[in-house]
């Protein structure tokens, strides 16, 4: 198969993408912490915790959507462990490293499922969340309008994505590190090199912070507000059903 398409909402890419999370799902989760130097567990964190007041509802459930090996689904039910938090991921062999990783006395449940045809009635979700999957689908804002679907009102989406470094010396170093060493050491440790090439080139091609928050209230969210992480290495976007 050959690599996704990495231009922003590229026709076709679908399949591509799946294949290529299916390849590299056995070492995604070490190269993640490798390449972040495990930054990425201090983003998703903070996911949690801006969602607090939402996941402690009662009877709160959150959808954690394109959730790849779960450790977003996982973060979200330790942090509120009365609420039942539900996985969904259209890649097979990424879920099934992420159940492995679920606690036998966990409620959190993975389903497989495609981001731009969720498996799930209007209005299931107190909250939605998606790390970093945003920028692989086919179509972002059906994706968008998607998430908004399936919130209940009042419901509130999360979603954590890589962005534009606001620092220019920053976004010079990290560019280089990014699209120079990332790649190889990704190509080292998965065998994919296309893969590892993929992600800097989808990054370039996804909305920066305004835009992404722009295409959120076309979508329907209120409220909508973003966050920068690392000084905009990645970038946490916060809205509202009304
Ligand atoms: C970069 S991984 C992120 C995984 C996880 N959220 C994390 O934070 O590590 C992107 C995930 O999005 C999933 N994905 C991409 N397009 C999808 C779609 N249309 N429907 C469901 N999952 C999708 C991929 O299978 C992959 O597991």
């Amino acid at each position: 198969m050959p690599p996704p398409n990495p231009q922003f909402n590229a026709i076709g890419k679908h399949e591509a993408v799946r294949a290529m999370f299916a390849e590299i799902a056995p070492t995604y989760d070490r190269l993640n912490h490798l390449l972040s130097v495990n930054i990425d567990k201090r983003w998703r964190r903070l996911v949690g915790q801006k969602l607090a007041d939402v996941l402690s509802r009662p009877q709160a459930i959150a959808l954690d959507l394109c959730c790849g090996t779960a450790d977003l689904t996982l973060e979200l039910s330790q942090q509120a462990p009365h609420a039942q938090v539900i996985g969904c991921d259209f890649c097979h062999p990424m879920l099934v490293l992420g159940r492995d990783k679920i606690p036998a006395q966990s409620s959190a449940r993975l389903v497989e499922g495609d981001a731009l045809r969720l498996p799930f009635a209007d209005a299931s979700f107190d909250a939605v969340t998606n790390a970093f999957g945003l920028r692989n689908l086919e179509n972002v804002e059906s994706g968008l309008r998607e998430i908004h679907r399936v919130l209940k009102p009042a419901g509130r989406v999360a979603i954590l994505e890589f962005s534009r470094p606001i620092i220019p010396l920053l976004r010079e170093a990290f560019g280089f590190y990014f699209t120079r060493i990332l790649p190889r050491i990704g190509a080292l440790v998965s065998g994919s090199r296309q893969a590892y090439t993929y992600l800097p080139a989808s990054v370039s091609q996804f909305p920066d912070q305004k835009r992404l928050a722009g295409m959120m209230r076309d979508a329907g969210f209120v409220d909508v507000t973003y966050r920068n992480l690392s000084a905009g290495i990645a970038a946490l976007h916060l809205g509202t059903k009304s």
